[in-house]
């Protein structure tokens, strides 16, 4: 079953068009990697997929859904699909309990009971069990992130979108969040996740997406992909990550 598919997508901002016509279908259980240089269009084609950006052409069907449709419920669609970013939007005058509650409360309409015990599962789940009663600024930014994690599991999400989510992190706190992100992918869940983490993409990965310019350039295994770059753009872009002397710019 295809949880996402994109067909012929465009978006532009005024008059410049950041993507030039995607097409890309994640199937359920799939991980979905994306990678490219910054301003390829990568945070723009998952914006599009919850609707956080509005596409100027073509079609996306999430879960069966055309959200391109103009009578789309696009809230509806939404509860299906967790979404965790680079900043981790936590609210900073709540409890990480708090947090993983409120939409939960408010928009699956649980009780107050049902969802403490879902949200202390997926606490727990993301190996921060005893942090339920700390606020946000007590966390590190990698607990931080695992929160955001455990708030997004807590709505049964049916996929999940990630950008970046290890960007903004020191280094020595990375690892934490790619090993929940593992266990993710480990348990089934459908993702779709942009990284600049190349092992990560590798291991986990059951696709790699390689974007520049507002296309997808190269779409393939993560070992084809990674491992064996067809196209000359996805060759160079590897390069430049992989050496770190010559990362800038990406
Ligand atoms: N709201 C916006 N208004 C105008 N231009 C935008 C907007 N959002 C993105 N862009 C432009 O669209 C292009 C693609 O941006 P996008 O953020 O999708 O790239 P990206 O691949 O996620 O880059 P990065 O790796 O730096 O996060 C960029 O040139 C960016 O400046
Ligand atoms: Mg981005």
């Amino acid at each position: 079953m295809s949880v996402v598919q994109i067909t012929d997508l465009h978006k532009s901002f005024g008059d410049r068009e950041v993507l030039t016509g995607i097409d890309l279908e994640v199937r359920q259980g799939e991980v979905v990697c994306v990678i490219g240089p910054s301003g390829s269009g990568k945070s723009t084609l998952l914006r599009c997929v919850n609707l956080l950006e509005q596409p100027t052409a073509g079609r996306i069907e999430v879960l069966g859904v055309d959200v391109t449709d103009p009578d789309v419920d696009i809230d509806r669609v939404r509860t299906h699909v967790g979404m965790v970013f680079q900043q981790f939007n936590l609210f900073v005058h709540r409890t990480v309990l708090d947090n993983c509650t409120m939409a939960q409360r408010q928009v699956l309409k649980r009780s107050r009971a049902e969802a403490e015990r879902i949200a202390r599962e997926n606490l727990a789940r993301v190996g921060l069990a005893d942090r339920a009663d700390s606020l946000p600024a007590q966390l590190s930014g990698g607990q931080q992130q695992r929160v955001a994690i455990a708030r997004a599991l807590s709505m049964d999400p049916q996929l999940m979108l990630f950008d970046e989510p290890t960007s903004a992190l020191d280094p020595e706190l990375v690892g934490d969040v790619l090993a929940v992100m593992r266990d993710l992918a480990d348990a089934g869940m459908t993702m779709i996740v942009v990284t600049h983490e190349m092992a990560f993409a590798r291991d986990v990965g059951d696709r790699v997406v390689f974007m520049d310019g507002g296309v997808v350039v190269e779409d393939g295994t993560a070992d084809q992909v990674i491992g064996a770059p067809r196209e000359a753009r996805t060759r160079t872009f590897l390069q430049r990550v992989l050496d770190p002397t010559r990362t800038s710019g990406v």
